[in-house]
C-alpha cells in the first residue's frame, strides 16, 4: 500500500484523536456516523466532555484534561493484510473507540508505527491514554 494512502490516528496530547481516512466511523449498530479521507480528516473526542460525540467540538480546552497521545508498542497488532485501504472506527455505546484495518499511529512525535487493531479511549479517564483501560465503567461513562 502507499504510504502516502494508509489511513492514520493522531492522538493529539491533551487532545483529540484525528482520522485521515479512507475511514468509516460508525455506531456499535452499524449507523454512519461519518467518513474521512486523507484530505479532510476527522476529530474524535478523548476527553468525554463533547456535546458532540463521538466528534470533537473543542470542550477538552475548557475542562481540565490532560492525557498522552503516544500508543504503547505492545498494544499494537502488525497488519497480516494490507490490502484493504478503508478502515473501520467502531463507537462503543458507553465505551471505547475501536479502530480495524490496516493504518499507522502515532507513537511519540513524528514516530508512525503500523497496527490493525487499537482500541481508544473516549471518557476521558483511562490511566493509559491513548489506549482505553476499561475505566469508563467505573467512570459511569454514558454515550452512544
Ligand atoms: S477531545 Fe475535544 S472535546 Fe473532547
Amino acid at each position: 500500500m502507499n504510504e502516502k494512502t494508509r489511513p492514520r490516528a493522531v492522538a493529539f496530547e491533551s487532545g483529540p484523536l484525528e482520522v485521515a481516512g479512507p475511514a468509516r466511523i460508525v455506531s456499535a449498530t452499524g449507523e454512519e456516523l461519518g467518513r474521512a479521507t486523507a484530505e479532510k480528516p476527522v476529530y474524535l473526542c478523548r476527553c468525554g466532555a463533547s456535546e458532540n460525540k463521538p466528534f470533537c467540538d473543542g470542550a477538552h480546552q475548557a475542562c481540565d484534561y490532560a492525557a498522552a497521545g503516544d500508543f504503547p508498542e505492545e498494544k499494537l497488532k502488525e497488519p497480516t493484510d494490507d490490502s484493504q485501504s478503508e478502515i473501520t472506527v467502531r463507537v462503543l455505546q458507553n465505551g471505547p473507540l475501536v479502530l480495524e484495518g490496516a493504518f499507522d499511529v502515532s507513537c511519540g512525535g513524528d514516530d508512525l508505527r503500523s497496527t490493525s487493531r487499537i482500541t481508544v479511549c473516549r471518557c476521558g479517564a483511562s490511566s493509559r491514554p491513548p489506549v482505553c483501560d476499561g475505566s469508563h465503567k467505573a467512570a459511569g461513562f454514558c454515550a452512544d
